[in-house]
């Protein structure tokens, strides 16, 4: 693999200012944000006198806990320009969040916003490794879905020559890679494992490919998932996250040289992890759910989103910016089997640390009489003889029950027998 940590020189100086400076600012745009919801958003201006909360009584970042919060339902409801915090020919684009769970949202950007996002997928792409030059093979969906459109003008920001070939047709991915010779690739994790299915059913050598980094994201993934995808094609696998609702992609993102979490850009956007259920703040360190405030969002600002993430919040690294954690789901792909939480993410890190079996496998839950039954489908690595199938289907069974204590039916497939995904994976089918 290349090395590709970037020139100190190139960073903003705001990535390496001091803790105090950042301090200083993220309280100065706090307070010029929540002035702007409560002078423009109806909904912010009632809930803030409702709590007696004045956005010019906001002393310290810590007072922002007064404030209440704002909820996915909160979007529904002011579908699609009830929350415009700037008259609507301001706006000059909106995007949509993916409605996996229900209706969709409605977000809106003004010339500021789009440039700032710009401004702010650039910095991850170089946090990346990638740097002005670079092809940039832009795999995300391009449309209401802001993986596109925001990888792609993130990239174009930082001086990259962009190759905007959106989800699907991957055949075609296959052969522009080979082609154009890109360095960096912007793809869900899930769709990025099709991608190299492809190429191995094409006779190439993903290996042997010209990519040097995959800046992977908009789904939850594993360091197992960054371990095959990095021994296959020989390259660097970084996380980057982020949601329509608070700006898009480049929320945060993985430095390539240290790949310990997500450094939140919080110049823009301040953190906070909360108890999911009480909704009260936890310290530093501690899982919980995510709450995303916009520091400086002028069509769109969220005061306290709660993004029902789960993570937790770490002291930067190879930047000042606090970190988070790689995510290990959302609180709603929660799935309940007989009375035990789990996550697809738990049963990810056990698939892909069994030699036999793919990294392509989906939860299936059914109730085949009174009591709840989890099947894992899962593919069989093509290289895998039938007895090593069988063996690692029973070990992973037994894996499961270790680890999570639930007990399971392992399916496992041909290989190529399920179905991929194009975007964001689906790994739950309810069928109960
Ligand atoms: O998925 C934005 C995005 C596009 C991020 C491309 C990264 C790359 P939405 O469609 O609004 O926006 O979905 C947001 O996706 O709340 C998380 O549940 C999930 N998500 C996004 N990035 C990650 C990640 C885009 N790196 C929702 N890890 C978020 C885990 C992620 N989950």
């Amino acid at each position: 693999m290349r090395d590709l940590t970037p020139d100190p020189a190139t960073l903003e100086p705001v990535e390496t200012a001091s803790r105090d400076e950042l301090t200083a600012l993220q309280l100065e745009r706090l307070r010029a944000s929540l002035r702007h919801m409560y002078e423009h958003v109806p909904l912010y201006r009632k809930r803030f006198d409702e709590a007696g909360l004045r956005p010019d009584d906001v002393r310290d970042l810590a007072d922002l806990r007064a404030f209440p919060f704002t909820t996915k339902q909160d979007l529904r409801d002011a579908y699609p320009f009830g929350m415009l915090a700037v008259p609507r020919e301001q706006a000059l684009r909106v995007h949509a969040s993916s409605g996996t769970t229900g209706s969709a949202t409605l977000v809106a950007y003004t010339r500021r916003d789009l440039d700032t996002w710009a401004d702010l997928v650039a910095r991850s792409i170089r946090a990346s490794g990638g740097r002005p030059g670079d092809v940039v093979h832009v795999a995300y969906g391009y449309g209401l879905f802001t993986g596109g459109l925001g990888a792609h003008y993130g990239a174009e920001r930082l001086g990259c020559t962009v190759v905007p070939v959106s989800g699907g047709q991957t055949a075609r991915q296959v052969q522009l890679i080979r082609e154009l010779r890109p360095d960096v690739i912007m793809v869900t994790p899930s769709y990025l494992l099709a991608v190299l299915d492809e190429f191995r059913a094409q006779g190439h050598d993903p290996a042997a490919s010209s990519l040097a980094v995959a800046i992977c994201g908009a789904e939850p993934w594993t360091p197992g998932m960054r371990d095959e995808i990095e021994a296959a094609f020989d390259m660097h696998a970084v996380d980057i996250y982020g949601l329509s609702e608070v700006m898009g992609p480049g929320v945060a993102n993985e430095c390539v040289e240290t790949k310990d979490g997500l450094h939140v850009w919080e110049d823009h956007f301040y953190p906070e992890v909360v108890d999911p259920v009480t909704g009260e703040p936890l310290p530093d360190g501690e899982w919980g759910e995510l709450v995303l405030t916009t520091l400086t969002r002028e069509a769109s600002p969220v005061v306290r989103y709660r993004t029902r993430d789960l993570t937790r919040l770490l002291p930067g690294t190879a930047r000042t910016f606090r970190r988070m954690e790689k995510v290990t789901g959302r609180s709603d792909d929660m799935v309940i089997v007989r009375g035990v939480n789990l996550f697809p993410t738990q049963v990810e890190e056990l698939v892909l640390a069994m030699p036999g079996l793919a990294p392509h496998f989906r939860l299936v839950l059914s109730r085949p009489e009174r009591l709840d039954l989890l099947t894992v489908e899962v593919e069989a690595r093509p290289e895998a003889g039938t007895a090593d199938r069988a063996a690692a289907g029973n070990r992973l069974e037994e894996r499961v029950k270790q680890a999570l204590g639930v007990s399971c039916v392992v399916d496992v497939r041909e290989p190529g027998e399920l179905p991929r995904s194009l975007g964001k994976i689906q790994r739950v089918l309810d069928r109960r």
